[in-house]
């Protein structure tokens, strides 16, 4: 199944050429396929915060690579290039505050970077960390597909009707995608009739992303406003919700985008079983509870305007982009280490023990 799922990755998100990374703008699509060229880490933070590129494995590669750019013009400015880098990091880090795929990443390039003591490999040495980094998510990816669609079709048969939210997908990852990869695999083995997409206000990452992305695999989509899954739930005979995360704390509480919470509490109403798929890189075993994760804010006139235009009243508006599912609430966490149902502060911790699976 491995081959076919990696024959079936077809849209990509990140590109490391020529010395530089390379986004595709997710700001237009899926009108534009616009690709836009970064050579420092100033950019790729700038890209980060406005969305160029989104989703949380996708953001955690893309800081990677920003930080082999930073190296190579600290190194060429020569002095205590190390620690002009610090401005670097700072920087990236403070691009977006909840996805922790972000912080893993630049903690990892931090501790490979501390163990080059020679300059002249420095930047050679840390450009194969950020493409190791980028391999080992799209390895994830598949791993979790295929545990994805296993969990499926032993506790449905025949054909499913699934309902995801905001995008998981190849867009938001280093490959296949997460919920969305184990969407495409269900799909690649017959077990999906329609996958309804939530359109995810205020950003449209359901309606303008997911959509696209499983509408080019052929896979029969409808987009709905975020306010209809439970009556989708009630209706439309859905088995599953699959959703990726931003940020999983110890006790198995997932911060995803905003709105994942009420398809929890919803799923649970309806006896539909709801599963989350994210790679290890996504849980932060410091933070004990859900409560603990930061919470992005984004501007209010993401709300207030459509298109550009205002329209709402002279009134002030709340945007917060995640919300935290409690751990009660999540029938499967699928990560690339293995499955856990009802995730608590035990099961994942003998999960973060386990190694990685193929
Ligand atoms: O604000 P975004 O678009 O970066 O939010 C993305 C999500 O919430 C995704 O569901 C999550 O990052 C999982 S992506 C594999």
């Amino acid at each position: 199944m491995r081959e076919q799922l990696l024959a079936a990755e077809q849209v990509r998100a990140i590109e490391w050429r020529d010395g530089a990374l390379h986004l595709l703008d997710q700001r237009a699509l899926p009108f534009e396929e616009t690709w836009l060229s970064y050579s420092t880490a100033a950019a790729v933070a700038e890209a980060i915060r406005d969305m160029v590129v989104r989703g949380a494995p996708a953001i955690g590669i893309s800081a990677a690579y920003a930080v082999v750019l930073a190296v190579r013009v600290r190194l060429a400015a020569g002095g205590d290039w190390r620690a002009a880098l610090e401005e670097d990091f700072a920087l990236l880090a403070a691009s977006r505050p909840t996805a922790v795929n972000l912080f893993w990443a630049l903690n990892r390039m931090r501790e490979r970077l501390e163990r080059v003591k020679e300059d002249d490999v420095a930047l050679a040495v840390l450009e194969a960390e950020a493409l190791g980094i980028h391999q080992s998510d799209r390895d994830a990816n598949l791993t979790m597909a295929q545990l994805g669609v296993e969990l499926i079709r032993k506790h449905q048969g025949n054909l499913q009707n699934l309902l995801t939210h905001c995008n998981a997908g190849a867009l938001a990852t280093g490959g296949f995608g997460t919920a969305l990869g184990v969407i495409r695999a269900a799909y690649l083995e017959g077990l999906v009739e329609r996958v309804y997409a939530d359109e995810t206000r205020p950003w449209l990452q359901g309606s303008r992303l997911t959509a696209w992305e499983l509408a080019a695999d052929g896979i029969p989509v409808t987009v709905n406003v975020d306010s209809a899954a439970a009556h989708l739930m009630k209706t439309r005979g859905i088995t599953w919700v699959i959703v990726g995360a931003d940020r999983i704390a110890a006790n198995g509480d997932v911060a995803n985008k905003i709105g994942t919470y009420q398809l929890a509490v919803n799923a649970m109403h309806h006896g539909v079983r709801f599963m989350v798929v994210a790679p290890s890189s996504t849980i932060d075993m410091s933070m004990e509870h859900g409560d603990d994760i930061p919470i992005e804010e984004r501007a209010a006139s993401e709300l207030l305007e459509l298109g550009g235009k205002r329209v709402v009243g002279e009134i002030t508006a709340l945007n917060p982009v995640f919300d935290v599912t409690p751990a009660d609430l999540i029938d499967f966490l699928v990560t690339e280490k293995g499955v856990i149902d009802r995730p608590d502060t035990a099961k994942m911790a003998q999960l973060m023990c386990r190694k990685r699976l193929h």
